[in-house]
């Protein structure tokens, strides 16, 4: 366990640029904090990987950033990541505080009215038994359908980065969310991936009928906010050094640093 000093920042980490999806939640309920920005850009996409190997990568990148940021808390901004590494994060770093992402699957079984409920994420987050168990513990008494999506996060990216997006190939990638059975039909679609809210609009226009879509960050940065409360170090920024974003690749594009200078981050 790493010694933290009063003012330590959140750490904020995610495979690439979706958890400023999070972040801005983040900084509306503690606008006087740090954050550190963590992509593992060197690793993006997560969702393809084998899960030992990502597993492996994430506690050991944890080590690297634990030590050399000291932050009260992590935040794993990271649906993939969250789902796979969590528990052995915290075995890995006991007394650390992590908050983790996953499929917002209990609030969605708490508001349909359809029953039908799809989640939306990478392949590998639909493959983990972590989704799978939270299905069975919350939403037993509905239909879940989990659609991974190979090419989702990597649009969004494109489209932060470029402005441009696929409209067609959104729409694919979100039809097999829309089931019609017995006269009902799906009404809510979980985000259960931190890139896909910036691409909430163009999944509005391409979706074959309205449906609330869950976007879980408010309740993450709540989750935030309450566990900084009782962290070391976890009081206010002593100094208002600007947040820092840091690329595992080392060499951030110029779109992505111009993008990611537009949620308030230095990349260093
Ligand atoms: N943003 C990540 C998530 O929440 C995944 C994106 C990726 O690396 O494929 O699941």
């Amino acid at each position: 366990m790493t010694e933290t000093s009063p003012g330590a920042p959140i750490l904020m980490f995610d495979s690439g640029i979706g958890g400023p999806t999070v972040l801005r939640e983040a900084r509306v309920l503690m606008p006087d904090r740090r954050f550190v920005y963590v992509a593992d850009d060197a690793g993006f996409p997560y969702g393809a990987w084998e899960e030992p190997a990502l597993r492996g990568r994430i506690i050991e990148l944890f080590g690297e950033l634990l030590q050399r940021f000291r932050p009260a808390i992590s935040v794993i901004a990271c649906n993939t990541a969250s789902t796979l590494a969590i528990e052995a994060l915290r075995q890995a770093y006991p007394g650390h505080p992590f908050v983790g992402t996953v499929p917002a699957i209990k609030p969605a079984a708490e508001r349909t009215r359809s029953g039908l409920v799809s989640v939306l994420a990478t392949p590998g987050t639909v493959k983990r038994q972590y989704t799978r168990d939270l299905i069975r513990q919350w939403a037993s008494k509905c239909h879940v359908r989990l659609v991974g999506s190979d090419r989702l996060a990597s649009l969004a990216e494109r489209y932060m980065r470029d402005g441009f997006v696929d409209e067609e190939a959104v729409r694919a990638e979100i039809a097999p969310c829309f089931v019609e059975q017995d006269g009902r039909r799906t009404d809510i679609v979980v985000l259960a991936c931190t890139h896909y809210p910036f691409l909430v609009n163009r999944m509005r226009k391409t979706a074959p009928w309205p449906v609330d879509w869950l976007d879980p960050a408010e309740a993450i940065a709540r989750r935030a906010l309450s566990l900084i409360g009782e962290a070391r170090g976890g009081e206010p920024a002593l100094d208002s050094a600007p947040d820092l974003a840091v690329f595992t690749s080392g060499a951030p594009d110029y779109a992505t640093r111009r993008l990611i200078h537009g949620f308030g981050l230095a990349a260093e």
